[in-house]
């Protein structure tokens, strides 16, 4: 048999992240957050001095980025996340980034992003899209935020969520959507250890 593919794609702050780990454990696969991959081209542009809005500059270093740099802490900031949602709206950083999510997900992995259903792996044996409301998705991401000792405030995370799927949904090239095929999961009313439950019934009724 082939190894498992799982693409898990969801909206910000929905529990996708903790969920796609959990499962790859689970099912004893690797797991990749490919949102690091565009945390890292921004942290990178932006260190190189260059510009998010800067689609060249941008796949350039898309193309060479280095794997062993994506533990990084600060990839988790807030800055991080929506200069991310600005370099990751380029269509040639996507193509970029594609050749790596593919050969990752070939060995057997859990994958989570926004695309990975509709547009990395296709042909994933199980998809998944997570979502849930964004005032809950919110409140998740302040008291997150705060335990890294930013200093936010919950109407500027709402605000900042808002643009990000506003940016995530509309952009021209991959935008956040669930595969056809896609399970939905709407964690809203769901504890971490709910989701992983609700999400392992499901998978194993598909496989
Ligand atoms: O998931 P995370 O918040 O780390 O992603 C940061 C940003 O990277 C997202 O807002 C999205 O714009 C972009 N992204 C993407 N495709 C993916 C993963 C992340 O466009 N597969």
């Amino acid at each position: 048999k082939t190894p498992l593919t799982i693409a898990v794609d969801g909206t910000f702050s929905s529990g996708k992240g903790t969920l796609s780990k959990r499962l790859a454990t689970h099912y004893g696969v690797a797991h990749l957050d490919t949102g690091k991959l565009y945390r890292a081209v921004a942290r990178d542009v932006l260190a190189a001095g260059g510009s998010v809005d800067d689609a060249k500059t941008a796949a350039k270093i898309a193309s060479s980025i280095d794997a062993s740099t994506l533990d990084d802490p600060f990839l988790k900031s807030g800055g991080m996340g929506s200069a991310a949602s600005k370099v990751s709206v380029h269509p040639p950083v996507r193509a970029a980034l594609l050749a790596f999510q593919r050969d990752f997900a070939a060995k057997g992995a859990v994958l989570d992003g926004r695309d990975i259903g509709t547009v990395i792996c296709p042909d994933a044996d199980v998809k998944l899209f997570v979502d849930a409301d964004q005032e809950v998705r919110a409140e998740r991401r302040y008291k997150e935020l705060r335990g890294y000792g930013e200093d936010v405030t919950l109407e500027s995370v709402l605000s900042d969520l808002r643009e990000r799927d506003h940016r995530d949904m509309n952009r021209a090239v991959a935008p956040l959507k669930p595969a056809v095929d896609a399970h939905l999961l709407d964690t809203t009313h769901l504890s971490i250890d709910a989701a992983v439950s609700s999400a392992i019934i499901l998978i194993d009724a598909v496989l």
